[in-house]
């Protein structure tokens, strides 16, 4: 449960601002601090005390938590292919233990922005492709942080989709395909989990820097969206910006890690040039102090929960939920899950099998360092033990694993670079092809945070599983997956294209979709991003979204919805149905559901997600499962009205396992 803005926090923020000069008010806005670029500075004659935050979204970062080792989590984007609502929320409540252990107040967590390029190097740290699975799975992750009494901070408002040229390039969106695609996540999450933070993006949005962006922040996310908490930049985000005003009137609360804009003497000399307003100057103040209280800030710290650390049930937590995003990519003759009776011997090869990703600033801010850190080769000896001999001999050995995949050096998944390519670095695919050569059982396991693409070798390979970055525990998790000891149920929550030029964001062959000219990036596919665009250009995709496979196999029966028409945006419909585990080993299967508009005043996606169940059978188990429809899923933002629009007439619902593999389509009508 998230802290209640008690009247009394309300009224103590009003006291507080009372009693504050001007000139303290403006103290507030920035840190003030050189050495100590995550926490600001106390004011001690009014007893103001350093607000703490630390760097996420991997759990408490090495460098932004005073250089301690906290539990390493695994990647957003395989927390996202768990399509667990359940397990976001138990992970949100441990990373919010580790920071309210660690004194801090605030996690720089979530990243929820939406895949537009594979490239972005940053790709590991956010979600999905699509806004509808990154918001149910931000907003039970965000009410978990919160439920610790520590603050989550959405990141990075907004388009911020690529890191070639951040801190200078504008994203040029149309109003449309911004609201629709790159701020719908924000809007959801902000009007369901109330998250304390948001910060603003490096880059311009059509022209003008996230940090002063008045539209995105004032208009929008302040007085259309009802945000009550506060905004502050990304770090040394001013930069570029002009204006101190421009700033303070945009809303912006906070200029991390210290001021440019936000200079005493800037702050005074526009305020008496009449540049701001009082009124704006005293909502700043008190959205940020207003978040100090929430956060306990100003009070004893034995009176607030006392949070946990590297505990057994956080590492645990670090493995369950990398084992339960990984996915199953391919699995030709039921290869896996390897037999520990009928396999004795095994040999392990690839870049990814020692490696470690817990180390200072490793992949960009979101660099948690691990107390320990279990590699696939530390999982595997564990597990072979006497039973399985560990060999050198490629064709000798009963099966070859390959562990390939990225790291997260410069041009890989790395925050300040994109990846070069789609492909496998350095001498990847001649490894998985020589030794699919030498052992016909030769499985892939892919550890990265971003796709792959996989054409100069998948049709060698029986097997390949795609592990992401599994965390701390990862090595472990991924042998448990590899022997069938967890059945995967990760679904892919982004389209992994056959080639670059299948995307759309690349489809043009030229930089002006990416990475931009004369620093613009033209966002010209429109809303079409992700499988959006593969639909509705009929591209096959390598694999498609909401892919994975399983152990076990799954039947749909007797899908039907519960009424045949919605009259009202309140009203819920029903999308009823039993699943069965029809195979041999327990698993989960993800129900999804998608919406087809049949008519519509302007284009639309051929599918768009609405609405998923995770469901866990037993062998031979059947259960029934229920999928609310919501008509505010089905709208589409309509740029003359500015605002949300159910259309009236007729809907489909789309039910199946994938973007790709509908099995029950089924008409109703709204209005
Ligand atoms: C990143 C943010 C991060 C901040 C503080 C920036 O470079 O973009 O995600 O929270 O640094 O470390």
């Amino acid at each position: 449960m998230t802290v209640p803005p008690s009247p009394d926090i309300e009224e103590r923020v009003t006291e507080l601002l009372s009693e504050l000069t001007t000139k303290e008010k403006f103290m507030l806005l920035t840190s003030h601090g050189r050495h100590r670029i995550y926490t600001t500075k106390p004011i001690g004659r009014v007893g103001i005390p350093s607000f703490k935050m630390t760097d996420g979204p991997l759990g408490a970062a090495y460098h932004s938590s005073g250089f301690s080792k906290n539990t390493r989590f695994p990647a957003t984007i395989s927390l996202a292919a768990t399509w667990d609502r359940r397990l976001a929320h138990e992970v949100g409540v441990a990373m919010g233990k580790e920071v309210r252990a660690l004194g801090r107040h605030m996690l720089l967590a979530p990243g929820i922005n939406i895949h537009r390029t594979p490239l972005n190097g940053r790709t590991f740290e956010y979600y999905s492709e699509d806004p509808f699975l990154t918001k149910e799975l931000a907003i039970p992750f965000v009410k978990g942080v919160q439920s610790q009494q520590v603050g989550a901070c959405l990141k990075h408002y907004a388009a911020n989709n690529q890191e070639t040229d951040r801190r200078s390039n504008s994203s040029e969106v149309d109003e449309r395909t911004l609201h629709e695609i790159y701020l719908r996540a924000f809007r959801a999450v902000v009007k369901a989990a109330d998250p304390w933070a948001v910060m603003a993006c490096y880059n311009m949005v059509n022209g003008v820097y996230g940090s002063e962006n008045r539209y995105l922040l004032r208009e929008v996310l302040m007085d259309r969206w009802g945000f009550k908490g506060f905004v502050m930049t990304d770090w040394f985000a001013t930069r570029n910006i002009e204006t101190t005003e421009g700033c303070v009137n945009a809303g912006l609360s906070l200029e991390m890690p210290w001021p440019s804009k936000y200079k005493l003497k800037s702050l005074q000399r526009a305020y008496s040039e009449g540049k701001f307003t009082y009124e704006t100057l005293e909502d700043v103040v008190r959205r940020y102090t207003r978040v100090m209280f929430l956060a306990g800030a100003f009070d004893d710290r034995d009176e607030l929960p006392q949070g946990a650390r590297n505990t057994i049930e956080h590492q645990e937590l670090a493995r369950r939920s990398g084992e339960e995003g990984m996915v199953l990519l391919k699995n030709k003759g039921g290869l896996l899950p390897l037999d520990m009776k009928s396999i004795d011997s095994i040999t392990l090869l690839g870049p990814n099998l020692k490696k470690k990703y817990g180390r200072i600033l490793s992949g960009g801010s979101s660099a948690v360092v691990p107390p320990y850190e279990i590699t696939p080769l530390d999982g595997m000896r564990e597990k072979c033990k006497d039973s399985i001999a560990i060999v050198s001999d490629v064709s000798q050995a009963d099966v070859a694993i390959v562990f390939a995949g990225l790291g997260h050096g410069r041009g890989e998944d790395s925050e300040t670079t994109d990846r070069r390519s789609l492909s496998l670095p350095e001498n990847q695919e001649g490894i998985i092809n020589q030794t699919a050569a030498a052992n016909r059982n030769t499985v892939v396991v892919l550890m990265a945070g971003s796709p792959i693409a996989m054409s100069a070798w998948i049709d060698n390979v029986p097997a390949v599983l795609m592990a992401w970055y599994p965390g701390m525990e990862g090595g472990r998790a991924i042998v448990n997956v590899l022997f069938g000891d967890v059945n995967p149920s990760g679904r892919l929550p982004l389209t992994f294209p056959k080639k670059l030029s299948d995307s759309p964001a690349h489809s043009s062959g030229i930089p002006r979709t990416f990475p931009g000219v004369d620093k613009k990036v033209y966002y010209d596919e429109g809303i079409f991003v992700g499988y959006r665009w593969f639909d509705e250009k009929g591209i096959d995709p390598l694999f498609p979204f909401g892919f994975g496979q399983s152990y076990t196999s799954f039947e749909y029966r007797d899908v039907h919805l519960n009424k045949e028409s919605l009259k009202r945006p309140e009203d819920v419909m029903q999308v009823e149905l039993r699943v069965a585990n029809v195979g041999q080993h327990a698993g989960s299967e993800v129900v999804q559901m998608y919406s087809h508009d049949v008519e519509s005043l302007v284009p639309r996606p051929p599918k768009e997600l609405i609405g998923f169940e995770k469901v866990q059978l037993g062998p031979g188990e059947e259960k029934n499962v229920v999928v609310n429809v919501n008509p505010h899923d089905l709208a589409f933002y309509d740029i003359s009205q500015h605002d949300w629009l159910i259309e009236p007439g007729a809907f489909e619902i789309l039910v199946g396992r994938s973007s790709q593999e509908i099995n029950t389509r089924m008409e109703f009508t709204y209005g």
